[in-house]
């Protein structure tokens, strides 16, 4: 049987990566997440694309979303080689979600659910392993020693992008352009909503039945 195509969708802060690690290690499927691979090309000269910034760097520092034409080209590059997928950051408005229905199908569609307050709160205090990507958060989830990663030995860091001011402007993002975009799936056969904020094991149960239910 092929493997999943999994859409998880959420705000800010929600846990999609958290989740779609577990994802990928249980059902084997590549995470396609467009957060990471724009932060792998921060700096790539996107001028040519008529833009109204030259990076990537200068929309996801103040929280905008990076131009359609760049995201959905990495999107269909990635899908294109991938054998079941966990999609993360993406869609994240309405046109993207037109352009995904003409990349691929979509088996589970998963939308997990955290109010706005508590999002502010694992965002600003989000740690990131420079090397592996796992997630810590100063309060929620600390490493055993300060700065250093549980898994790897990685050093730990906060992204750019997790200041209070910018995690604010990523919230109201989130509501103009994908709010809809959820509002677009719900009530389709493959869509899950997912109480995320619970423990993350508790979520990961809830995902982990979700996805088996469809699949
Ligand atoms: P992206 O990297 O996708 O960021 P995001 O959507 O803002 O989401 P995050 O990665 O911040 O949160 P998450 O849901 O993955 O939560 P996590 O698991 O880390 O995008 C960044 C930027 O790139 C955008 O602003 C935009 O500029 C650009 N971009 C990306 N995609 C784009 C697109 N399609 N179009 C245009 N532009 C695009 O968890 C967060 C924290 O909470 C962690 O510390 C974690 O440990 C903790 N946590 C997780 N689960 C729980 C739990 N259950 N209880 C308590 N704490 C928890
Ligand atoms: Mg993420």
């Amino acid at each position: 049987m092929s493997k999943p195509h999994i859409l998880i969708l959420g705000a800010p802060g929600a846990g999609k990566g958290t989740q779609s690690k577990h994802i990928v290690e249980t059902f084997g499927v590549e995470h396609v997440t467009t957060g990471d691979a724009l932060r792998a090309n921060k700096d790539m000269d996107i001028s040519d694309m008529d833009t109204e910034y030259d990076t990537p760097r200068e929309y996801m520092d103040r929280g905008e979303l990076v131009p359609d034409a760049v995201v959905n080209a990495i999107v269909e590059e990635a899908l294109s080689s991938a054998d079941g997928y966990v999609l993360d950051g993406y869609p994240r408005n309405l046109e993207q979600a037109e352009e995904l229905s003409e990349m691929t199908d979509l088996d589970v569609i998963l939308s997990l659910d955290v109010d706005t307050e508590e999002l502010v709160d694992r965002l600003t205090g989000r740690r990131v392993c420079t090397e592996c990507g796992t997630n810590f958060h100063v309060k929620y989830s600390q490493p055993e020693e300060e700065g250093v990663c549980d898994e790897c030995g990685g050093e730990l860091h906060q992204r750019d992008d997790d200041t209070e001011e910018t995690v604010r402007e990523r919230l109201r993002v989130f509501e103009e352009n994908t709010q809809p975009v959820i509002d677009f799936y719900e009530g389709r056969d493959e869509f899950a909503s997912i109480d995320g904020e619970q423990a993350p094991d508790d979520v990961w149960a809830d995902v982990k039945a979700a996805i088996e239910s469809r699949t």
